[in-house]
């Protein structure tokens, strides 16, 4: 008899995390390398956040919290949901969670029958299709290139739909890409669900406080409130607060899902972490300048990236709106030669040989569904960036 459920072989381990944990091996051999493989922001978390969770442990906010967060919490969720979006949730209507990928974990285990297809457009977050499968439902990837700025057009969804589909799960800004929907290119994608009244959407928008320049943010049900009814409206603390490690995530949804994600978050993990909790709550109603610094330093350096990107030979970058990645195609270097002597047939060949040759690691965009192209991540001081797009030029430019 098999010891691993059958069930684990639908899915594979994170390949972000894959590369990550080969650049950090060959950085412990003492390789000079430099990592643009990160999900997550290098800030740190600012200090009256920190402040906040030593102020929990001391007063002793060390106990079993309700399995969906505080209410303290709760209402300083729905009140961002307010004053960001527009948006109307009420306490009842909202879930805390370990990271927002118990969010979307709790939302598709809970509703997920054998078979149910659920739409998800590609480039997209390599745990999307995994948590999926393992609530036993059917993946349906629907590439989106970059000559529509790797956005989901509405005619796509119309097309992608069955009378299976239960989910449609829209990333915006999107993790590879960086792009993100305004509300006009929601609306038209609003107006094919509004024709399906059977289809959930959930729409995560954690990266949505990182968009650049006069670009605007928006969400599904903030374009079309009809939508509010099946929509899950997620986000959460990791990115926006530079709080990855802490583990708050959070959605708004009707109070029906939220009590049957709380009835299965009851039976796994209960609630979020006490002292994350309290931390988040500052991170909600304290000082929100430092978002602003922190974008102020992503759009500087996405155009630095973009910029030398787009003088390596062979590689193509696009400018997105938002997060903190870029996605070029590398397909212009596909049948080429490395210097150190590896043949480029795909972008896994591209990244290992990058990684190996100039120790700059990056990952491959077949892990995002969406091969010939690998994601930079920016979320790296300037300097290490310059160097890096500087090897990356070198690189390029020895192929043969
Ligand atoms: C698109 C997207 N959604 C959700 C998450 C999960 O965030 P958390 O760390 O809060 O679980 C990530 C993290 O990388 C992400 O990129």
């Amino acid at each position: 008899m098999d010891l691993i459920a059958s069930r684990l072989n639908k899915i594979s381990p994170s390949q972000t995390i894959a590369i990550s944990s080969k650049a950090r091996a060959l950085k412990a051999a003492g390789r000079d390398i430099i990592s643009l493989s990160a999900g997550e922001p290098d800030f740190d978390t600012p200090g009256n956040v920190k402040q906040a969770a030593i102020r929990a442990i001391e007063d002793g906010q060390t106990k079993y919290t309700d399995v969906s967060g505080t209410p303290a919490l709760r209402r300083a969720v729905a009140e961002r949901f307010r004053l960001d979006s527009g948006l109307d949730y009420r306490p009842e209507e909202i879930i805390v969670s370990t990271g927002g990928k118990q969010v979307i974990y709790n939302a598709m285990v809970a509703t997920l029958e054998a078979g149910d297809e659920v739409i998800i457009p590609s480039p997209c977050w390599v745990s999307y299709p995994d948590i999926v499968a393992l609530a036993d439902g059917t993946p349906v990837i629907v590439p989106c290139g970059p000559n529509a700025g790797f956005k989901l057009r509405a005619e796509q969804l119309e097309a992608a739909i069955t009378p299976r589909t239960k989910w449609f799960l829209l990333n915006s800004p999107n993790n590879p890409t960086g792009a993100a929907y305004s509300a006009a290119e929601l609306r038209p994608i609003c107006d094919v669900l509004l024709r399906h009244p059977d289809i959930w959407i959930l729409t995560d928008d954690i990266y949505d406080k990182l968009v650049y320049g006069d670009f605007a943010a928006a969400t599904v049900v903030q374009v079309e409130p009809r939508l509010r009814d099946r929509t899950v409206t997620m986000n959460g603390c990791s990115k926006a607060y530079a709080m990855t490690g802490w583990r708050i995530g959070f959605a708004g949804a009707p109070v029906a899902l939220i009590r049957a994600m709380d009835k299965l978050q009851s039976q796994s993990t209960s609630n979020a972490s006490s002292i994350s909790q309290a931390a988040a709550l500052e991170a909600l109603t304290g000082p929100q300048d430092f978002i602003q610094g922190m974008v102020a330093a992503y759009q500087a350096r996405r155009d630095l990236v973009v910029g030398m990107l787009n003088r390596a030979a062979g590689l193509t970058c696009h400018k997105p709106e938002g997060a903190f990645y870029v996605y070029p195609s590398m397909q212009g270097c596909i049948g080429r030669t490395s210097a150190g002597g590896t043949r480029i047939v795909d972008d896994e060949s591209f990244v290992v040989a990058l990684l190996e040759e100039q120790g700059v690691a990056t990952v491959h965009g077949a892990a995002f569904m969406f091969p010939g192209h690998f994601r930079v991540s920016y979320a790296t001081d300037t300097q290490s960036l310059q160097e890096a797009c500087s090897r990356i030029q070198r690189f390029c430019a020895a192929l043969a």
